[in-house]
């Protein structure tokens, strides 16, 4: 997706849902696990797409220091109601926003992947630049496998929004449309590049960061309808992975 394109689809996605609902307890877990997987004491985090700040609060809340870049601005200015002392947040995109210092921990939790793949290069080059020497990533990549199987399955969410996912196998790339459900017209799709755990290896080799660990996370049970929390690395949703900077 173009910038611009990122910019109406998570403005709209906000408006339409997101402002209305929260999930605290999931941004709880999801600190824990960020400090459990981080698996060393860190202090000073950078938050890539924060959407609206949920995770940067929690993790203020466990004494780190966040600094948040996020694109759209009424998500910025939605975290900013909320804000600690701690965060920073920062509207601008992290293709090109200058950040003259680096960081024990960089995160991108869902969403890396929604650029081409070589704007995704360029982004793993930036977070290299960003880590301090002792640093670690942890970045959320979505699996094709799963994406490929979800293709046509269509929900409706709180709010009377409907939602359908779709595959791109010739860019590997899920979509992912939202409407009004009474507005089928105003249908709007956001897609994200899917990587196998050996691709965004290779990947992240050219931007000379080294995979340290892979974490596998949950899949969708369509069938039974449920979710379970973790699942295969070849079948989950997303895996996340953890990165240092090449020695
Ligand atoms: C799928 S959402 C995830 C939000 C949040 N990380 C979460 O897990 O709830 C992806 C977020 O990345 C932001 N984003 C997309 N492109 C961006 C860019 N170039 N620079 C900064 N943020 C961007 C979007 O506006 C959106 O809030």
């Amino acid at each position: 997706m173009k910038i611009q394109e990122a910019q109406q689809f998570y403005r709209k996605q906000f408006d339409l849902y997101g402002k209305h609902i929260d999930y605290p307890e999931l941004d709880e877990g999801l600190a824990a696990d960020i400090v459990e997987q981080m698996g060393r004491p860190f202090t000073s985090v950078l938050e890539l797409g924060a959407g609206k700040g949920n995770l940067a609060r929690c993790l203020a809340g466990r004494g780190k220091s966040v600094t948040t870049v996020e694109l759209v601005p009424e998500l910025v200015e939605y975290a900013e109601q909320f804000q600690s002392p701690d965060v920073t947040s920062i509207c601008g995109s992290f293709y090109d926003i200058e950040l003259p210092r680096q960081f024990d921990a960089v995160l991108y939790m869902d969403g890396f992947g929604v650029g081409t793949d070589a704007e995704q290069l360029q982004l793993l080059r930036r977070i290299h630049d960003w880590l301090c020497d002792d640093g670690a990533a942890l970045i959320d990549i979505y699996e094709p496998t799963y994406w490929k199987q979800t293709s046509g399955r269509t929900m409706t969410l709180p709010g009377d929004v409907s939602r359908v996912y779709g595959y791109d196998d010739s860019r590997n790339r899920m979509t992912d449309t939202w409407w009004p459900t009474d507005r089928p017209d105003e249908k709007m799709t956001q897609s994200l590049a899917c990587y196998s755990p050996e691709d965004i290896h290779e990947m992240c080799k050219q931007a000379r960061l080294q995979i340290i660990a892979y974490f596998p996370g949950g899949a969708m049970d369509y069938e039974a309808w449920s979710y379970h929390e973790v699942a295969s690395l070849a079948q989950c949703i997303s895996y996340r992975i953890k990165v240092v900077k090449m020695r």
